[in-house]
C-alpha cells in the first residue's frame, strides 16, 4: 500500500480498538525489518525518527526509503517525527514528513500551551498533523520519573490543553517512562480510563519497551492507539547481532551479522505487534 497519512492510521485504531506500534528505526535494517513484519502480519505500523538519529540515518534518505518499503507491502505505514523542542528542530523535516511531535512537556503549563499552539497553527495549513505531550514521560532510569504521580497527565488539565492548543494526539504520562525500567512499571489504569473520557484524540503511550505484555494490551483494550519503542528494538537487534558474532565470528562481517541478526529482530518486532491487536482482528 502506499505511504500513509500517520493521522488516518491512528483514527482508525480508535475506532477499532487496536494499538499501532511506532518504532523508532536507527537505519536501513531495522526500517525495512519493522515493515518486512508489518507486511506479514497485516498490522498498520508508523516508523518513528528521533530528530537526534540525522547524523548517522540521513533524514530524507529515510523518508525515501519509507516511502519505497511502504508501497511493498499490505499494511500502511506512516512516517512520524518524534520528540522535537521547538519548532526549528521540526523544520527541516517539513517537506518529507505529515506528521510530528512537539514535545513542551519539560515547561511549565503555559509554556507548553504556547509552543505546541504555535507548532499546530504552522503544521496543520501544511496538512501536517501534531503530536503533543501533557504530563511528562521521563526516564525509566529514575524511581521518581515512574513512579512519583505529579509527573503524571491530569485528565482535566488534558481537556483544556487539547482545547487550547489544537493538537491531533496526546502522549500522556501514567506511570510509562524511557528507556530501561529501574522499577517494574504499574500504569495508572484509572487515570488512563479519566483521560480517555476527558478527551476523543488519539492517546499515545511512550516508552513502550520493558512494559510487562499485559499492561500493554490492557492499554489498547483501552482506547491507547500508539504505542512508542524503541530500547527494545535497539538492544534486540544489538543482542541478536552479538548472538551471531558470539557463535559464528566474525569471518563472514558485517554481512554475516546483519543477515543472521533479522529473524530475532523481526520477531522482538512481531511480538510487539501482536500484543496490540488484542481482538486478534484481520487488519491488513
Ligand atoms: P522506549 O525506548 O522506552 O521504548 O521509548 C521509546 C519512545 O517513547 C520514543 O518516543
Amino acid at each position: 500500500m502506499p505511504y500513509a497519512n500517520c493521522l488516518e492510521i491512528l483514527k482508525d485504531a480508535q475506532a477499532k480498538g487496536y494499538g499501532v506500534p511506532m518504532f523508532n528505526v536507527l537505519d536501513y535494517e531495522s526500517a525495512a525489518w519493522v515493515i518486512e513484519v508489518a507486511g506479514e502480519e497485516g498490522m498498520p505500523v508508523e516508523i518513528g525518527f528521533y530528530p537526534g538519529f540525522a547524523p548517522s540515518f540521513d533524514p530524507v534518505v529515510a523518508a525515501l526509503t519509507v516511502r519505497e518499503l511502504a508501497s511493498r507491502v499490505k499494511a500502511p505505514v506512516g512516517l512520524h517525527l518524534d520528540h522535537s523542542p521547538n519548532f526549528a528542530t521540526i523544520a527541516p523535516f517539513l517537506k518529507h514528513w505529515d506528521s510530528v511531535m512537539i514535545d513542551g512537556s519539560s515547561l511549565p503549563y503555559e509554556e507548553n500551551v504556547k509552543v505546541t499552539a504555535e507548532v499546530v497553527n504552522i503544521c496543520h495549513p501544511m496538512g501536517i498533523s501534531v503530536e503533543a505531550e501533557l504530563g511528562h514521560v521521563g526516564s525509566g532510569s529514575s524511581v521518581d520519573d515512574i513512579q512519583n504521580s505529579d509527573h503524571y497527565t491530569s485528565p482535566e488539565q488534558a481537556a483544556e490543553f487539547v482545547e487550547r492548543t489544537g493538537c491531533d494526539s496526546l502522549a500522556v504520562a501514567i506511570g510509562n517512562a524511557h528507556g530501561h525500567y529501574v522499577a517494574a512499571p504499574n500504569l495508572d489504569f484509572d487515570r488512563l480510563a479519566k483521560i480517555r473520557a476527558a478527551i476523543d484524540i488519539p492517546l499515545v503511550l511512550h516508552g513502550g519497551s520493558g512494559i510487562p505484555d499485559e499492561q500493554f494490551g490492557k492499554c489498547a483494550v483501552m482506547g491507547m492507539s500508539k504505542f512508542n519503542v524503541f530500547t527494545d528494538l535497539n538492544v534486540g537487534y544489538a543482542e541478536a547481532i552479538k548472538k551471531v558474532i558470539d557463535e559464528k565470528g566474525t569471518s563472514r562481517g558485517m554481512l554475516g551479522a546483519m543477515l543472521g541478526a533479522k529473524e530475532a529482530t523481526k520477531e522482538v518486532i512481531r511480538h510487539k505487534m501482536r500484543i496490540l491487536n488484542p481482538k486478534g482482528l484481520r487488519l491488513y
